[in-house]
């Protein structure tokens, strides 16, 4: 009841009478139960149980510890510090009790790190632990790491395929081995925590994050959420759970975070109680009865309010329905975005159940502020108690209290482990299961390894592309197959096979041969990306590249046929590439065993099947690509559906109406091949504040300053050259027909990144800035980055967001993504402007 009070007082005028009358009859409460209502029902939720008996023992023991710490210890327990942001010794001064490694932070600071590091990291936090002043209680400390598809952030781990393939493999025991081997995998450099399985239930793939989910059918997502918890942490009521070869595993992200409005990563699910439980709810209530020991509240809100502080879901319904007795921990620094609260302040949060908050880089304030509401009873003293208990039920169950260093366990050190052989073969397995055969025209595959096979497309050699994000670096960017010690891409796995029986394979990316092969093989699909980068604005495949479908009919042309093998952490549309190949084949994001591809596409060598298809939709595939709603009853190909070699895979001409104007200005791409994106215009700007649009090639400013002729880059006048020829600076602007908001993107690290050559160089105050609206822009000095890139060599220079926002542009409304401006003398060629996540080098960021 008081829930339902909690909302009215949020609500005026109309609504805030239906909930008098709802308060008033009970019976009413059902008209509540509607999109833009946060009060929860606990009592509709199915429940749930831990599976592990009361323990009267442990619970003593807690107590004993709760009632020897300090208040400042206590609060040190609930907050969890990133490790590129804390040393050993801020662990051991402020009593954290858990630190993690972000997507991109490694031991020693670097982009990456050998296991060594890893295992020398961890026993270095662990020992600061524990090195407690006499008298004072040694609490151990949690290590968590993104290990969401293998241990993949580790150089030379296994890496598995990302859950949108292991959804296709209907395998949930598949899903349990695999959780074990990352278990091992984390437990090999010394860490103790996965922060998976995510249970989330997709149901828009705009959201970037998709790949992360198994399905967008909640009941697959039910029936893998207990094996891949029980693989992460072993089995509830055997000798081995959470034991030493075991971790620590985190149910994410709850809730709803797969059923946001648009599909927006940390936007908002504007769902009824409903659909929120029965859907997106799914997998938790398994997970517990499985044993989980701590799961993670999402950046995500639900109708309006952020999950990190919904007290509903976080106290009633998980803890108290579910009877979830280990401890909720809080994401990336989600707390801040709950209202009232910053990075570095939010009781609200921990008043509304989150026991553990994710502060990465604000944890120092947030453990004073916290102090100081604890010490005022803002946050009740009973509700620290009350998370320093399950933290510390957690950590005792873990048995991390009776044993000594990370580096002492059975496991660690064991870096053999990482890329183990056993665990490589059952990454292949899974490969070769989550491969989904939509098209075989005449029977087209399996292919005689005796054949001239030729290997094309930018994925078909490319580990990091078949790894996409989460793998070694956060958005999975910035690697090459060098990084990937223990890895085998596609090109690699078919070569093998079709050496060994004699036939040639030959890998050409672009598609060019010399002997017309007997068939060809396009590997391609979506770079890497992760949360929110991976965002796109409808369901078309790259609807601003039209390359790979290129390459696709050049082949066809040419009569060979083609079979396609499309690597994409979700479902898309991708009519026009189904056309234009012979057999099509979704094959997710395999990870490090591209040879799985192999096993299946090949035949052996004496003309049998090797491995049939196995692999059945787990997402609707969509018709167009304005069907963005899994929900929605006309799907091209249905979930479950998937051929195999039995099967005619003959399949009539696609529409190729895609049902939307494809419009790449959201894409984040502002210039490129030649032009800025539709909704944007090149803006020449002279000294003396003369601007003219350039329409046609060459073009020069008004005053002559700045002459702009084309030029190649890839392929003929694809670029622009700059020359600032005249007597005075000039600048040249992209500048968009509507606003941007680009505040999410700054957030998340993301650049204004050109692909640029310098040619000529002066000297001057070379700078680059963004327009944000009248009297609003920012500057960047960048005549030092610009000296320092190699002449003549093209070169992504990135400019991060941050640093604009940093210098007073509103990122909230950005009309000139990209403005250069040069002294006389300097002659620099662009060839695209886009928002991305890395670049070959960015800007400084200097003080304003
Ligand atoms: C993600 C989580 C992840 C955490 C730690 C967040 O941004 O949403 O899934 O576990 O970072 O890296
Ligand atoms: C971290 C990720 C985290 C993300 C949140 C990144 O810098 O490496 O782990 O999930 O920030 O925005």
């Amino acid at each position: 009841m008081h829930h339902a009070r909690g909302v009215c007082s949020f609500r005026p005028g109309f609504r805030a009478l239906l909930c008098a009358l709802a308060v008033a009859l009970p019976g009413l409460a059902l008209a509540q139960d509607q999109a833009g209502n946060t009060a929860v029902h606990a009592e509709t939720w199915p429940t749930a149980h831990s599976p592990l008996p009361p323990d009267l023992k442990l619970e003593r023991r807690i107590q004993a510890l709760l009632a020897s710490m300090t208040t400042e210890e206590k609060v040190g327990q609930i907050i969890q510090a990133d490790i590129n942001s804390t040393t050993p010794e801020d662990v051991r001064n402020y009593h954290l009790g858990s630190i993690l490694a972000g997507g991109n932070s490694k031991p020693g600071g670097g982009r990456f790190a050998d296991p060594q590091q890893w295992l020398a990291a961890a026993d270095a936090y662990a020992r600061a632990a524990m090195q407690v002043p006499k008298g004072r209680p040694a609490i151990p400390l949690l290590f968590g790491i993104d290990a969401i598809h293998g241990n993949a952030g580790v150089t030379g781990a296994t890496v598995f395929p990302h859950n949108v393939g292991l959804g296709a493999t209907h395998d949930p025991e598949l899903i349990r081995k695999i959780g074990a081997a990352t278990a091992e995998e984390v437990r090999a450099i010394g860490l103790n925590w996965a922060f998976a399985p995510t249970l989330a239930v997709p149901q828009d793939v705009r959201w970037g994050r998709s790949y992360e989910g198994f399905s967008s059918n909640p009941k697959r997502v039910a029936e893998y959420a207990p094996a891949a918890v029980e693989g992460l942490q072993g089995t509830p009521g055997t000798h081995e759970f959470l034991d030493a070869k075991h971790v620590l595993a985190s149910a994410k992200h709850f809730l709803g975070d797969g059923g946001t409005h648009n599909g927006a990563d940390q936007g908002d699910a504007q769902i009824s109680e409903a659909t929120l439980r029965d859907i997106h709810g799914a997998g938790y209530p398994p997970a517990i009865d499985a044993g989980v020991q701590s799961v993670m509240a999402s950046f995500s809100s639900w109708n309006g309010v952020k999950m990190s502080g919904n007290k509903g879901l976080l106290t009633d319904v998980l803890k108290d329905r579910w009877h979830f007795d280990g401890f909720a921990v809080g994401d990336w620094n989600s707390h801040g975005q709950v209202a009232g609260c910053s990075n570095e302040d939010c009781p609200a949060a921990i008043n509304a159940g989150l026991d553990m908050l994710m502060a990465p880089d604000s944890w120092r304030g947030l453990y004073q502020h916290t102090l100081q509401e604890v010490r005022n009873g803002t946050i009740p003293m009973a509700r620290l108690d009350d998370a320093v208990t399950r933290v510390l039920r957690v950590k005792l169950r873990m048995g991390l209290f009776d044993t000594s260093l990370p580096s002492k366990q059975p496991l660690a050190g064991k870096f053999a482990l990482l890329g183990d052989a056993a665990h490589r073969a059952l990454a292949r397995q899974a490969v070769r299961e989550s491969l989904v055969l939509l098209k075989n025209e005449h029977h087209l595959l399996p292919l005689d390894p005796h054949k001239h096979i030729l290997v094309a497309g930018d994925g078909a050699d490319s580990i990091p592309k078949q790894s996409g994000g989460w793998t070694l670096t956060w958005q999975g960017a910035g690697t090459t197959n060098a990084n990937f010690p223990h890895a085998q891409s596609i090109w690699s796995g078919i070569r093998e096979q079709v050496a060994a029986a004699g036939g040639s394979a030959t890998l050409s990316v672009d598609g060019s041969f010399t002997h017309k092969p007997d068939v060809a093989i396009v590997v391609f699909g979506e770079d890497p990306y992760a949360e929110f980068q991976g965002d796109i604005p409808n369901l078309a495949y790259k609807p601003d590249d039209d390359s790979d479908l290129q390459l696709l009919k050049h082949l066809h042309a040419q009569g060979v046929p083609v079979v396609a093998v499309f690597l994409s952490g979700r479902v898309l549309w991708v009519n026009p590439e189904i056309n234009a190949s012979d057999a099509f084949v979704a094959a997710w994001l395999p990870g490090s065993e591209g040879g799985g591809i192999a096993d299946v596409l090949l035949r052996k060598r004496d003309g049998s099947i090797q491995y049939d298809f196995h692999g059945k939709l787990a997402y609707n595939w969509p018709r167009t690509a304005a069907q963005t709603n899994q929900a929605d009853p006309n799907p091209l190909f249905p979930y479950d559906y998937g051929l195999s070699y039995a099967d005619d895979g003959d399949l009539a001409a696609l529409s190729e109406d895609p049902g939307i104007r494809l419009d790449n200005a959201q894409s984040g791409v502002y210039f490129a091949r030649g032009k800025p994106t539709k909704g944007y215009s090149l803006i020449l700007t002279d000294a003396g504040g003369d601007t003219k649009p350039i329409i046609a090639m060459p073009a020069s400013s008004t005053q002559g300053d700045l002459h702009v002729t084309a030029v190649d880059y890839h392929v003929q006048e694809d670029a622009r050259r700059l020359a600032w020829s005249g007597q005075h600076p000039a600048q040249f602007a992209i500048t968009a027909s509507n606003a941007q908001d680009l505040l999410r993107q700054t957030n998340g690290d993301m650049q204004i990144v050109a692909l640029l050559r310098v040619d000529v160089l002066a000297h001057g105050d070379a700078t680059v800035g963004v327009g944000c609206g009248a009297n609003c822009h920012a500057e960047i000095p960048v005549q030092t980055a610009l000296s320092g890139v190699q002449k003549g060599h093209w070169t992504r220079l990135g400019v991060p967001l941050k640093c604009l926002q940093k210098h007073g542009a509103d990122m909230s409304r950005i009309d000139q993504p990209f403005v250069l401006r040069n002294a006389p003398g300097t002659t620099i060629s662009i060839a695209s402007v886009t928002l991305a996540a890395n670049a070959d080098r960015s800007v400084e960021c200097a003080e304003p």
